[in-house]
């Protein structure tokens, strides 16, 4: 950022302003779930069903429709978003002592579930517009600090090899996937997508 907090503040006035005009003075819920209609109804009938836990048919519905919805071969249901950011990471090939790469406004999840494969993120800007990883700070990055080597990508500050980048959809803004996919597949980093905020955006 090369803007000054004084700078930062004017910016925001008038959308804290506006937030404002809509909650009023105190806390404001970052979200509060609303679970009504026929969300309620599927709630009550798993719990009278006793299928509250990792198996049942609405298991393998939510699998089935997920995987259809985003045109994916398999969907596997996981307890939570860490949890299945860990599988995938592993799965990508992230390894003790990597670096994954990811962006500096984010749900600490993300991070979370980077140390439980005891790798380190690495942090890099976002875009304004999108809340998401910006992908020209993503090359900037990558042209300054990236170095090929015969196995894998290394970052030639740290010593360490950048085994993924994880982008994340801030809110439910889209990030730009695409841009960020080209220029991962250019360095050969795998991309994990942290879709926790964003399923149906
Ligand atoms: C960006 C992001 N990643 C991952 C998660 C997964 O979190 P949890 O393990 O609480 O489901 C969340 C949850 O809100 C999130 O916002």
């Amino acid at each position: 950022m090369t803007s000054s907090s004084s700078d930062t503040t004017a910016l925001f006035a008038p959308l804290i302003a506006e937030i404002r005009a809509l909650y009023g003075p105190g806390p404001i819920p970052l979200h509060r779930p609303v679970l009504e209609g026929p969300e309620r109804r599927w709630l009550v009938e798993c719990i009278d069903s006793t299928f509250v836990s990792s198996v049942g048919p609405r298991v393998m519905e939510f699998e089935e429709r997920v995987a259809v919805f985003t045109g994916a071969r398999f969907a596997v249901a996981t307890v939570n978003g860490t949890a299945a950011l860990h599988v995938a990471l592993h799965l990508a090939g992230v390894t003790a002592d990597s670096e994954v790469l990811t962006q500096a406004l984010d749900f600490v999840a993300t991070c979370n579930a980077v140390r439980y494969a005891q790798a380190w993120p690495v942090f890099v800007d976002v875009d304004r517009d999108t809340l998401s990883l910006s992908p020209l700070a993503l090359a900037a990055f990558l042209d300054r600090h990236a170095e090929r080597r015969a196995d894998g990508v290394y970052n030639r500050a740290s010593g360490r090899r950048l085994a993924a980048c994880v982008p994340m959809h801030t809110f439910g803004l889209p990030g730009r996937i695409e841009a960020i996919v080209a220029i991962c597949d250019h360095w050969g980093i795998p991309v994990v997508e942290d879709a926790a905020e964003s399923l149906g955006s």
